[in-house]
């Protein structure tokens, strides 16, 4: 299975062949990371991460397929994300893996990108379902309850902010590189996380929903008041905003458990993915909440744990053992819900305030 990834700032292709037993090898994984043409900005910007996918794409499938050292007659299929993600990106990912299947005459699988994460622990792992992921990246945070391929359960997810793009924000207001996880992460560990009593939203709620941006307001606000913050202010800053995150994350993912297990049993794991999953700090804050539950902690390796083109392959490999193919006229889609039938938490809220 030739798997394509352009959702977001990396272009990734990579060749995964599912073995009899339903494990998995990975053959080849390239992944090419725009985060220099991004970096100037503070951000990912739609238009030129389009613009450097077109550019690489081609030479990045190609070299998936020579480190494989297999020719596209040997693929059984071509999976591509079709989102959720930037619509520029998909659309260059979903048409050039319409274009192999169309060509080589060979079926085309249409994933959905979190999909692709939240399968990852049984390529790398073979863990068996019933699973809990907690996903936290640039663009998603999200409690999931992985009941079967093609089944999930949105347990929780972020009201406003992803997790990573908090961490982002943090560090660009305090003139800190972009990406800012890794940087924040470097100076909390030199910071005092009780000068500053930053708020912790949701903490306590019956639900298992985030919600970062009033967090982020109050570090905006508190780095407003410092006149030429210096090293320490920014660690210090940095310190109180990370403890605020650890105490939500704790708070927020015992609840996602408790969901779990009342209406799924004991999960076989709890697992973590995404680009905030690298932080120590949240690592081991979720190896604690893990062991309280009973469970065991899956943390994919970093490559795996962001975005890459084996996910996506492997995602297209399980859902082809099942038939699930999908057709030519699959449109790529800037936002698709893992589970199309749980209600939205705003629409969750809006039938509780109409009762
Ligand atoms: O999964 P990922 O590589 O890409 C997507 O967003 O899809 O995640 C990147 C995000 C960025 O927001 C980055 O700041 C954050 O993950 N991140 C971290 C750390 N390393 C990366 N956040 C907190 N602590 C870290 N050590
Ligand atoms: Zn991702």
């Amino acid at each position: 299975m030739l798997g394509i990834e352009t959702t977001c700032d990396e272009t990734a292709a990579a060749v995964v062949e599912r073995l009899s037993d339903g494990g998995g090898r990975i053959l080849s994984n390239v992944v090419r990371s725009q985060i220099s043409e991004h970096a100037p900005y503070g951000g990912v910007v739609p238009e030129i991460a389009a613009r450097a996918h077109v550019d690489m794409l081609d030479g990045i499938i190609g070299k998936a397929m020579t480190e494989a050292e297999i020719g596209f007659d040997q693929l059984s299929a071509v999976a591509a994300a079709a989102g959720p993600g930037l619509i520029g990106g998909v659309i260059v990912g979903l048409t050039t893996a319409k274009a192999i299947a169309l060509v080589r005459k060979t079926p085309l699988i249409a994933v959905n990108h979190l999909e692709a994460h939240a399968l990852t622990p049984r390529l790398t792992s073979g863990l068996g379902f019933p699973y809990c992921l907690f996903l936290a990246s640039g663009g998603h945070t999200q409690i999931v309850a992985v009941l079967g391929v093609g089944k999930y359960v949105r347990l929780g997810t972020t009201l406003d902010d992803a997790m990573g793009e908090a961490f982002d924000k943090i560090a660009k207001m305090l003139g800190l590189p972009y990406p800012g996880g890794p940087e924040v992460e470097r100076a909390a560990m030199l910071g005092d996380a009780k000068r500053f009593e930053f708020p912790r939203p949701m903490l306590g709620r019956p639900d298992a929903n985030f919600s970062l941006s009033g967090l982020k307001t109050a570090v905006r606000n508190e780095a407003a008041r410092l006149i030429e913050p210096k090293a320490q202010d920014v660690a210090d800053l940095c310190a109180g905003f990370q403890a605020a995150i650890l105490d939500l994350t704790v708070d927020r993912i015992t609840v996602g458990l408790r969901l779990f297990q009342e209406q799924f049993g004991l999960p076989r794991a709890l697992v973590a993915a995404g680009g905030v999953a690298a932080n120590l700090a949240i690592r081991n804050a979720l190896q604690d909440i893990a062991s309280k539950a009973q469970t065991t902690l899956i943390i994919p390796p970093p490559a795996l744990c962001t975005d890459n083109g084996a996910m996506i392959a492997w995602a297209g490999a399980e859902r082809l053992a099942l038939g699930m193919l999908d057709d030519m006229d699959s449109a790529p889609r800037a936002r698709w819900r893992l589970d199309e039938e749980t209600p939205t938490p705003a629409k969750f809220a809006r039938t509780r305030a109409q009762h």
